[in-house]
């Protein structure tokens, strides 16, 4: 770089001009370019998602929102909205965007079955047509992009507990595919993308994360429980609760997110982020009851199609590559989500769907 230019980028102080600086030098690197990023965040005013944006504008980077509130409201964000370094912008990912960033975290999709099976057909767009755009644009800006993918991926698993290398047992015709394909569509073109632009990417394969923010209508095991015991309705486990699933608190999730976006270059994943603890259904249910001092009754429902019997990550590549691994024990994530919810007016809430 000319000496010139090398003082001129010294003088970058203020937000606008480090976004003058990107604009200058875009892609640029190394000991001059800022500690501070741009950072999109795609489904930024969901559950995970506000919690990123939320460390992210804490480290002081430039944060642009982008959310079309399907199954969020503003109030996730309304806190960030005065800082300098937030921006809240409502669009739809299946459209394409024209921005300037240095890294992108692509969360935008409805997550709990309830949500993606409303519209199937939107969901799959989200998830192939919102990738596309984003993948797009960080080719053009040269940013890092980081998939949310998920354990879904792995469908019904014959492998116990799935490690990355298991390529999973998804049904493409049944009423889940739209999400586990659509997703799994997700990380081919990452790939793709990686291998034939050079794109640098990250795929993280989240597993059940549940903490402060959930919608408590989105229909999702934990917030339907805590949601039922505090009103004292009935607890509705599908089956005999005897299936299991791991529980991975948001402040785990979130940090193992940074960890891979900030991680090295040469290990784009995927990788498995959640909490490896296995319990079924029911001792969630009763775990419930307990630290919410309920005293509803357990009633059980069939077992919705393809629900899968077993679920537990394998996080060994995550502890090996990234030194992550959860720290919030089971009890102490549900106290403080119990907490949470009764800090909240649920009626509030509007169901995103009719399916909760
Ligand atoms: N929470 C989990 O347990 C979990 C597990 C696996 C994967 N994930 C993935 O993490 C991401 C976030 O999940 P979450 O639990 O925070 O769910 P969420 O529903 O709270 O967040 C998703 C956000 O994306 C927004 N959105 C949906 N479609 C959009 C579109 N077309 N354009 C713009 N915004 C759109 C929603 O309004 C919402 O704010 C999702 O991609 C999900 O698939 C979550």
């Amino acid at each position: 770089m000319p000496a010139a230019d090398a003082s001129r980028v010294r003088r970058v102080t203020s937000l606008d001009m480090r976004v003058h600086y990107h604009d200058v030098f875009p892609g640029e690197s190394g000991p001059l370019m800022p500690s501070i990023k741009r950072i999109l965040v795609t489904g930024g005013a969901g559950f995970l998602g506000s919690h990123l944006c939320e460390r992210l504008v804490e480290a002081g980077h430039d944060v642009v929102c982008v959310d079309n509130f399907f199954t969020s409201q503003k109030t996730n964000v309304a806190h960030l909205l005065g800082c300098g370094n937030f921006e809240l912008l409502r669009h739809d990912i299946i459209h394409p965007l024209w921005l300037e960033v240095d890294e992108i975290y692509n969360f935008a999709c409805p997550a709990a079955p309830g949500h993606y099976q409303y519209n199937p057909i939107k969901t799959m767009k989200t998830s192939v047509m919102g990738a596309i755009n984003m993948l797009g644009m960080a080719k053009r800006c040269r940013a890092k992009v980081l998939q949310a993918s998920t354990s879904e991926v792995y469908g019904d698993p014959e492998v116990h507990p799935q490690p990355e290398s298991y390529r999973g047992a998804v049904n493409p015709i049944g009423p889940r595919a739209c999400y586990d394909e659509g997703k799994r569509a997700a990380e081919t073109l990452f790939m793709d993308y990686h291998r034939a632009n050079g794109v640098n990417i990250r795929i993280v394969r989240i597993f059940n994360t549940y903490g402060p923010r959930m919608h408590p209508y989105d229909g999702r095991v934990v917030s339907n429980f805590i949601r039922q015991a505090l009103a004292g309705e009935p607890i509705t486990i599908f089956g005999t609760g005897a299936q299991t699933r791991s529980f991975c608190y948001r402040d785990d999730l979130v940090e193992g997110i940074i960890r891979m976006m900030n991680g090295p270059d040469d290990f784009v994943g995927p990788v498995n982020i959640g909490n490896p603890g296995e319990f079924t259904i029911r001792q969630l249910a009763e775990l419930t009851l307990e630290l919410s001092g309920s005293k509803s009754q357990l009633v059980e429902k069939p077992l919705p199609v393809d629900d899968p019997e077993r679920r537990r990550p394998d996080i060994t590549l995550a502890k090996q590559k990234l030194g992550w691994e959860p720290q919030v024990a089971l009890r102490e994530g549900l106290t403080k989500t119990i907490e949470w919810f009764r800090s909240v007016k649920i009626s509030d809430y509007r169901a995103p769907t009719p399916n909760y």
